[in-house]
């Protein structure tokens, strides 16, 4: 607890200590999956923390499984996290990013194409909030 708020060295990344916030789904971002016009902020009033850990974001749109999640894989993706990036760095925080491909989780209603998910995995997920599968 005495080193808590001491910095230390994660792999090459100096964090000005020792609190890291877990990656958490806002679903809050842009249509086009840019992070929304408050993530910046959002993420720069949490970066008195050492290290902050993105939400899930999609890698591509296949890897999309709930509406709102932002992505990876445009330009205007690449820029909107740019603005996020900057804003916890201003803070003095480093921020990591959480790659998150949903796989066989992902449903055709929460992609942008609609199409059913891409996924390596031949086993479904179960269902734990189904009563006759607990
Ligand atoms: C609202 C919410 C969203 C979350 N989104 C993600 C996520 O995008 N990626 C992830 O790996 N974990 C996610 N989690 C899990 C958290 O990162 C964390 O592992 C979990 O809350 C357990 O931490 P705790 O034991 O400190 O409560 C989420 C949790 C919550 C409450």
């Amino acid at each position: 607890m005495s080193q808590l708020f001491t910095p230390t060295m994660l792999g090459s990344a100096l964090l000005q200590n020792r609190i890291v916030m877990a990656p958490m789904t806002r679903a809050r971002a842009n249509v086009d999956g840019s992070p929304g016009p408050l993530a910046a902020q959002y993420y720069a009033q949490r970066a008195s923390v050492g290290l902050i850990i993105t939400e899930g974001t999609q890698p591509s749109d296949d890897g999309q499984g709930y509406p709102a999640t932002p992505g990876i894989y445009t330009d205007a993706h690449v820029t909107g996290w740019r603005e996020v990036t900057a804003a916890v760095h201003a803070q003095g925080s480093r921020i990591f990013f959480q790659l998150m491909h949903a796989g066989r989780m992902s449903h055709p209603l929460n992609t942008p194409h609609h199409r059913q998910g891409v996924a390596p995995s031949a086993i479904a997920p179960v269902n734990r909030y189904l009563p006759c599968q607990v």
